[in-house]
């Protein structure tokens, strides 16, 4: 898969999801279901979007014993997503699980990648209620290496981090990168933001961009900026 935007379509309805992707009209943005959206609506909503011919990242950040994990991602492979994840916080084991839960009898199965450190959490936050006290880059390069020994195939980290992450882990491990805002755009509750552009410069190969499209007057004109920042 090349560079790519992903639209977060942190929508809790089946008419609001597709009355904004109703606006693309011809083009199947890749997008991201979250967890608001299929606690929402269920399974069906993924099969219908995916049905329409787009590209799905699943973001349902599984974090539990290895077992549960496994089985529940065995579930979720039969659903034929692009990318599933994790919290790279559940350990090397939990994401050994998870990577054999998902693999279908055929040896296929979809992109599985780990969340780092949640781009809406810093140094502080970390220290203070993690009590974890490495600088954050330190940690999430440490996850990422966890998540590369297990097998998988990429985080979600900020596109800060991107350079650093294929200098560990390889060119080929994937960085999925939300915390993507315009230059003359609103940060609301990320705190380690970037633009389109400057996260191509970082290296970053997917861009995960929400309210900066959803919210935008133009969502459509909003996408083609992001695409034209970011890939060309
Ligand atoms: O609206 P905004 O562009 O901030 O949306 C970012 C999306 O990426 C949200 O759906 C959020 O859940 C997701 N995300 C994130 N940070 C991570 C992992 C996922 O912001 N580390």
């Amino acid at each position: 898969m090349g560079k790519d935007v992903i639209i977060a379509c942190d929508f809790s309805s089946y008419e609001e999801t597709f009355s904004f992707l109703d606006k693309f009209q011809g083009k199947k943005p890749f997008v991201k279901i979250g967890m608001e959206l299929f606690y929402a609506e269920g399974p069906g909503i993924v099969r219908e979007i995916k049905r329409r011919g787009h590209k799905i990242f699943l973001d349902l950040k599984l974090h539990d014993i290895p077992n549960t994990v496994k089985k529940a991602m065995s579930v979720l492979s039969a659903l034929d997503v692009d990318i599933l994840n994790l919290h790279a916080g559940g350990t090397v084991p939990m994401m050994e699980a998870a990577l054999e839960g998902l693999t279908r009898p055929d040896g296929s199965r979809p992109l599985l990648i780990a969340v780092t450190q949640l781009t809406s959490t810093d140094n502080e936050t970390m220290k203070r209620d993690l009590l974890i006290d490495k600088p954050i880059d330190e940690v999430v390069m440490h996850y990422a290496g966890n998540a590369k020994k297990a097998g998988l195939d990429g985080v979600v980290c900020s596109p800060l981090e991107a350079g650093k992450v294929h200098e560990k882990c390889g060119d080929g491990f994937l960085t999925v990168t939300p915390g993507i805002r315009f230059a003359d755009g609103d940060a609301g509750d990320q705190k380690r933001v970037t633009t389109p552009l400057k996260a191509k410069e970082l290296g970053a190969d997917y861009i995960v961009v929400g309210r900066p499209i959803t919210a935008a007057c133009d969502p459509v004109a909003a996408y083609n900026r992001c695409i034209d920042e970011f890939t060309k």
